[in-house]
């Protein structure tokens, strides 16, 4: 019997290591389109020899798609930005390659397309990067007949930007930011007395529904794996909703370190993130912080991981294991009561 190809764009990111490691104990043949084969080598080991393969491509570059996807049976495009650098903007990677990857599977006859976008894509939203992934959906729904698309929340995992980067934050800062909550304290605006009683948090600012890593990878693994999924989309969050507020309490509880929370107005994160643009891979933009106005949770309407018979982990579960090493020293070794 011959054994199953799968050609992974985007395949060497966070999503994509957690992944291929799946599809690879399944015994499955995995490509990995890059645009650096040297840098993917490190996905050999998760695989027997000649299991795993990088291959070069390039975004624009279409013999080089086509290549990537002759014989495969199954793409899954894993390509995503954060933030636009050079020539990389969102309508590049997120419309434009994500329609070339499914045109040339399209004529390349594969099997099944798994695209994956994100939870809050939406022609309507104030974000360009959230206005990207719903024209990407568009484009490739209109490429590849009954394309599957996947819209996970924020991702927490040994790998993530979110956690570790706030985790790391606290290591070097006193004080950690609240974005969403309606009020800002008196006492910092002004310099003067504030009620005693001040509401300063509101609800905790913008809700968020983060998702494990490996859950996203094992719903992909089962859309793969289940022939009658066709057209649909999932959307993929963590069983609990927490506000920001929630979630730094719960970063600075696992990685040991009690910092003062203040709310942080969102204009004055704008501020921040138009200097911070000015650097490679920003750890906050203008975008992103209109993207945080908004609360991203789940519609509801659409299927996810019950539907796939899977059932998702939360972030306390996952945290500690690898928040742990932001620890203190003399905190690391301790066990929470
Ligand atoms: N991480 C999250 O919290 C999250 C949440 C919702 C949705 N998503 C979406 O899920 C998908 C995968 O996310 P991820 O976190 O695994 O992404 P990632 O690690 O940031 O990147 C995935 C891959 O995209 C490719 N890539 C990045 N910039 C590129 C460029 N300028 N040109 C060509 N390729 C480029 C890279 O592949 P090579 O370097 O090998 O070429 C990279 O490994 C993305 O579409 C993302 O938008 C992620």
């Amino acid at each position: 019997m011959s054994r199953r190809v799968v050609t992974v764009f985007g395949g060497s990111g966070f999503i994509g290591r957690h992944l291929i490691q799946r599809l690879a104990k399944q015994g499955v043949i995995v490509r990995v389109a890059t645009r650096d084969t040297e840098a993917a080598n490190f996905l050999k080991p998760l695989g027997e020899i000649g299991q795993i393969a990088p291959i070069p491509f390039k975004i624009g570059d279409e013999a080089s798609i086509a290549r990537a996807v002759h014989g495969s049976d199954q793409v899954i495009n894993l390509i995503g930005i954060l933030s636009e650098w050079g020539k990389s903007t969102f309508e590049s990677i997120h419309v434009d390659a994500a329609r070339a990857i499914a045109q040339a599977a399209t004529e390349a006859g594969v099997r099944q397309l798994v695209h994956v976008s994100a939870l809050g894509a939406s022609a309507e939203s104030a974000s360009v990067y959230a206005r990207s992934k719903a024209a990407g959906e568009e484009a490739v729904k209109a490429a590849f007949a009954d394309t599957v698309i996947v819209r996970p929340a924020a991702i927490f995992g040994p790998e993530d930007h979110f956690f570790n980067m706030f985790a790391g934050l606290a290591r070097i800062t006193p004080v950690m930011p609240v974005f969403g909550c309606p009020l800002i304290p008196k006492l910092l605006l002004f310099g003067i007395d504030a009620p005693v009683d001040i509401d300063f948090y509101g609800e905790g600012g913008t809700r968020l529904q983060p998702v494990y890593v490996g859950d996203v990878a094992d719903a992909i693994v089962a859309i793969l794996d289940d022939k009658t999924i066709k057209g649909k989309i999932f959307e993929l969050a963590g069983p609990q909703v927490y506000s920001f507020k929630a979630m730094m309490d719960m970063i600075l509880k696992e990685s040991g370190r009690p910092r003062i929370l203040i709310p942080y107005p969102f204009a004055l994160a704008s501020f921040w993130a138009w200097f911070l643009e000015f650097l490679p891979n920003p750890i906050l933009t203008r975008d992103q912080v209109t993207l945080l106005k908004t609360d991203n949770v789940i519609s509801g309407e659409l299927p996810g991981f019950a539907d796939l018979g899977l059932k998702p982990a939360s972030a306390e579960a996952v945290l500690p294991s690898y928040l742990r090493r932001f620890r203190p020293p003399a905190k690391r070794h301790l066990r929470e009561a």
